[in-house]
């Protein structure tokens, strides 16, 4: 039978531990049937004497344990605590649960189901249909948790996931070994955000089953707010940099830039010294610019998918064009209707030049050759819709 063990991190939780654990003993655990369920505290040498308590509670209960160490935050203990689990109770899936009583036991079983029907981290939300937090907490710590979530969704980019902060999951425990070369940077709540973040981008499974967050009635909170925001902004914003450098965008962005210089220079060049028709001199110099940036996103941007057979750049290279005369004609509207209407100045139309580039063309032509000509993101797509499909 495969085993779950439910890792409960304490830090001053005497008056918690007790309530929670008779309740996973007596009421969630003998319902469910096709895990062996077992329990593992994580305490930091509690000053409350928080462990005497877990020792008393593992003469009752065999399938309890107790891991005992040195207090470095909750990120800290939950890696080792995770890593006691595999290492020392055999867990094939672990759920991350706070001491106080704040996580609805009874969602345990449904936790479970996600589990078995294939996915590999369950995330307790709190900001979907059927989850709240607290009515009774303060304005600042609602504030602080409904914006804390959103920025992380809005930095990061990835808004259907709903509750990055929460703390009660199921992970299995694959996850969490490929992971955990970078999870120690992390120690504190940020831990949390920075794992379903990394499970995400390696392309783990991960959905979200709604619950209600209830407010502690013993003990205190061990957040430190300043720490925890600080912290929160400093993974977010390093995270989508390193994400971004690491994508194809940037190189996409050098190539378009220099390719725009060529096509500056060369329209220089052949109208200005050779003395060609403007009309010809641009067209010229604008294919180079064409020609340029097919070739240096082909081999270099989107190298991953490069075009070689030379049958099929014959077909791609036109196609290439035909999306350069979109950003044209995109270009070319922007700076009529800019100088229709604000005046026909250098300020005018240089203004609507970089308005067209930076929230038109861009965003245009980087879709477009992820989907029609270099087919990066054609393929997640299909793949995914095959995967909704069977
Ligand atoms: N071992 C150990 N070491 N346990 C800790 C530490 C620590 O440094 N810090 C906190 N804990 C334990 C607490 O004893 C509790 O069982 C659990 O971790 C959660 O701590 P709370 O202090 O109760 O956190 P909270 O209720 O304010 O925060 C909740 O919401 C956050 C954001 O929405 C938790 O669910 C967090 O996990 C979540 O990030
Ligand atoms: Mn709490």
């Amino acid at each position: 039978m495969k085993k779950a063990t439910v890792i409960i991190p304490t830090y001053n939780e005497k008056g918690n531990i007790e309530k929670l654990v008779e309740i996973l003993e007596n009421d969630i655990f003998p319902q469910i049937k096709n895990y062996e369920m077992t329990i593992l505290v994580v305490d930091d040498n509690s000053p409350d004497g928080t462990a005497d308590v877990v020792k008393n509670l593992m003469k009752k209960w065999k399938n309890i344990r107790l891991n005992s160490g040195e207090k470095e935050g909750l990120g800290a203990a939950y890696v080792r605590g995770m890593d006691y689990a595999i290492e020392e109770m055999g867990a094939d899936v672990f759920f991350e649960m706070d001491a106080d009583l704040s996580h609805d036991p009874k969602k345990i079983p449904e936790f479970l189901e996600k589990i078995d029907e294939g996915f590999d981290v369950v995330i307790g939300a709190r900001y979907i249909k059927g989850g709240s937090i607290p009515k009774n907490w303060g304005i600042h710590r609602k504030l602080f948790s409904i914006f804390g979530n959103l920025i992380v969704r809005v930095v990061l980019m990835r808004f259907w996931h709903h509750d990055w902060t929460t703390g009660y999951r199921a992970i299995r425990k694959e996850v969490f070994v490929k992971l955990k070369p970078g999870l120690h940077e992390f120690k504190g709540y940020t831990f949390q955000v920075s794992f379903l973040h990394k499970a995400i981008a390696d392309g783990f499974k991960v959905c979200e089953v709604p619950f209600h967050f209830i407010d502690r009635t013993l003990g205190k909170s061990k957040i430190a707010p300043r720490e925890y925001i600080f912290d929160l902004l400093k993974y977010v914003f390093t995270a989508r940099a390193i994400e971004l450098v690491h994508s194809p965008f940037l190189k996409y962005a050098i190539t378009g830039f220099i390719g725009f210089l060529i096509n500056a220079v060369t329209l220089e060049i052949f109208a200005g010294i050779l003395g060609w028709h403007p009309a010809i001199a641009a067209a010229a110099s604008a294919e180079l610019s064409i020609i340029w940036n097919f070739t240096v996103n082909n081999f270099w941007t989107f190298g991953h998918h490069k075009i070689t057979n030379p049958w099929k750049v014959l077909v791609k290279f036109p196609q290439f064009n035909l999306v350069s005369f979109g950003s044209l004609l995109i270009i070319s509207t922007v700076v009529w209707l800019g100088t229709h209407f604000f005046g026909n100045t250098t300020l005018v139309r240089q203004a609507s030049l970089i308005f067209a580039i930076v929230f038109f063309v861009i965003p245009y032509s980087y879709s477009m050759y992820n989907i029609f000509i270099w087919k990066r993101w054609h393929i997640s797509f299909l793949s995914k819709l095959q995967e909704k499909a069977g």
